[in-house]
């Protein structure tokens, strides 16, 4: 192949920056004379290759942007370890439909117990569905918003945190709020509520998060938008984190075999 013809292809696929049809077009414009392939498949096929590429590329960064701590996956995660947690709810939620109508979803239960796996798988089958994601966990989210605060920016910072088209709070309730973080948690899920779906995670059940965010009041004002349109999952089984531990022969950390309750 050579000519004016095939000069122009090549610029005008990188002017068009159909880089994977720049690379491969070569070979396969060969391949496909020698077996006679009827245009239309030629040309099917290189665009089909160019898309495919810039989906797994645009998946990707997605991912990269989500921030997530540890790649966990919901097909990694052993619903019989953990009977409390009804398949069917979970089988809805991978859906994603939550996402879609931008509802909340909380899962709630003690340390080691599923929670953060969950909540990452979910988000990463959204990053790979095409939805943009943000994973931090609560105590990271206010410290940037009260950052975004002391700058003046905390209106661009929450407006940035309202165009995630999900976002996950992890550990909502290890450390306390005190007021003023109660009051940007309450601006960010007001800014957010019924526009776009979040995903909490929570060590302690919701009557406690009066005292978790410091203020009753605005407690009782974000967990109304929370709940309003939301599943929640309580687990209460016991830790996966323990029990891995129990196996290996190892004595179990003081905390967890607290939080796992006395039953041996
Ligand atoms: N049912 C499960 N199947 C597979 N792995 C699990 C399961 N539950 C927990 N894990 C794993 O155990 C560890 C602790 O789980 P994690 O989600 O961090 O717990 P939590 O956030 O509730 O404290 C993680 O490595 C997680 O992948
Ligand atoms: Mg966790």
């Amino acid at each position: 192949m050579g000519g004016l013809a095939y000069e122009r292809l090549h610029a005008n696929l990188e002017a068009l920056k159909l880089n994977v049809i720049g690379s491969i077009v070569d070979n396969y414009l060969e391949l496909a004379a020698k077996e006679d392939k009827p245009a239309v498949e030629v040309l099917d096929h290189l665009l089909d290759e160019e898309v495919r590429a810039r989906n797994a590329s645009a998946v990707e960064t997605r991912l990269k942007l989500a921030g997530f701590p540890a790649k966990k996956t919901l097909d990694d995660f052993d619903l019989s370890f953990q009977p409390s947690i009804d398949p069917a709810v979970l089988e809805e939620l991978r859906t994603l439909r939550f996402v879609h109508n931008a509802e909340s979803v909380c899962f709630l239960g003690p340390p080691g117990v599923g929670k953060t796996h969950l909540a990452i798988g979910l988000g990463m089958e959204a990053a790979s569905r095409g939805f943009s994601v943000y994973y931090t966990t609560a105590s990271s989210l206010l410290d940037q918003l009260r950052k975004a605060e002391q700058r003046d920016g905390l209106d661009r910072k929450l407006k940035t945190f309202g165009k995630y088209k999900l976002l996950v709070i992890d550990e909502i309730g290890y450390l306390p709020m005190k007021r003023e973080g109660a009051h940007l948690f309450f601006q960010l899920v007001s800014r957010r509520y019924e526009k776009a779906s979040t995903i909490f995670t929570s060590n302690k059940p919701f009557s406690e998060w009066g005292e978790v965010m410091g203020d009753p009041v605005i407690a009782a004002a974000t967990l109304d938008r929370i709940l309003h349109h939301s599943t929640t999952v309580n687990i209460k089984g016991e830790s996966f984190r323990l029990r891995a531990r129990q196996r290996a022969g190892k004595p179990a950390p003081l905390a967890e075999a607290v939080a796992g309750g006395g039953d041996a």
